[in-house]
């Protein structure tokens, strides 16, 4: 495996904490080339140390069209083609308090929401991946074995959640919950675009993980949140593509 990966060259966004982190770890233990990406760039550096060889720190801000187009430039001249980019990036909420999740359901229903909370949260979740997609597009092109992992969730699916009985439908608003729906729509005009040609686009969720978006209130590792991820990033030229899926390879319904 090492070997047959050895020159691929992959971009995670959001990788200087969280599943981002630990997908760039593991794609570098399975011989890629990984670019950390972050808003940060110090805070970029340091989890390019902690990984150790292999990687390279990576400025870019979803949200900052000047530095997605900074960070193309980068691949472009580096190495001339990408072959992996995994969307990663995103925020639950922009609040500076720690509420917990279900005080922040309470302020965050349709009625109530802050419509500048939902716009800066759709401007990373959605537009973000959108326009990170545009500019890397190119270069996945020149890839004769390019793959889109967008990491998603189960609480944007809305088959789950128009079901009363389903398990995120009470806590569903129009801030992080539809920016995932959202990004399972543009997901799917990728993979529309795409179809026909090489590159193929897949749809991940981590599940409930311990991590900064929820305040460290999910119930399962990095290290569990982040193999489905990693799994879908690695499947070869044969593997499928347009699926959407939590470990290990469960269909999620969109
Ligand atoms: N944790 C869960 O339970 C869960 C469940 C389902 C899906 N997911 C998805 O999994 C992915 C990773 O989330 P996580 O749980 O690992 O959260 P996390 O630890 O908060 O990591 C999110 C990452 O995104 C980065 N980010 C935020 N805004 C950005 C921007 N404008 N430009 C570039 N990077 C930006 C953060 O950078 P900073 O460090 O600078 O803030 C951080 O590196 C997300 O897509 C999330 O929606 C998570």
């Amino acid at each position: 495996m090492a070997n047959e990966n050895q020159k691929r060259i992959a971009l995670v966004t959001g990788a200087n904490q969280g599943v981002g982190l630990q997908v760039a770890k593991e794609l570098v233990a399975n011989g890629i080339t990984v670019l950390v990406g972050s808003r940060n760039l110090e805070r970029g550096e340091a989890a390019a140390k902690e990984i150790g060889a292999g990687t390279t720190a990576l400025q870019i801000d979803v949200t900052d069209s000047g530095s997605i187009a900074a960070a193309a430039e980068y691949i472009r001249k580096e190495f001339g083609h990408l072959d992996l980019l995994v969307n990663n990036a995103a925020i639950s909420n922009t609040r500076k308090d720690k509420l917990s999740l279900e005080e922040y359901h309470k302020i965050s229903r349709a009625g109530n929401v802050s419509l500048d909370e939902v716009r800066a949260i759709w401007e990373t979740n959605v537009f973000g991946v959108l326009a990170v997609y545009q500019a890397m597009l190119p270069l996945l092109r020149g890839s004769s074995d390019a793959r889109i992992v967008n990491v998603s969730s189960g609480v944007g699916s809305l088959a789950l959640n128009a079901d009363p009985a389903g398990p995120y439908h009470k806590s569903f608003g129009p801030g992080y919950s539809a920016s995932k729906t959202a990004l399972n729509a543009m997901t799917l005009a990728m993979m529309v675009e795409l179809e026909g040609t090489g590159i193929k686009v897949n749809l991940v969720s981590p599940g409930f993980t311990k991590t900064n978006l929820n305040g460290y209130e999910g119930t399962q590792s990095v290290e569990d949140g982040s193999r489905e991820v990693v799994r879908v990033a690695l499947l070869g030229p044969d593997g499928p593509t347009g699926t959407f899926t939590r470990w290990e390879n469960a269909t999620i319904p969109w």
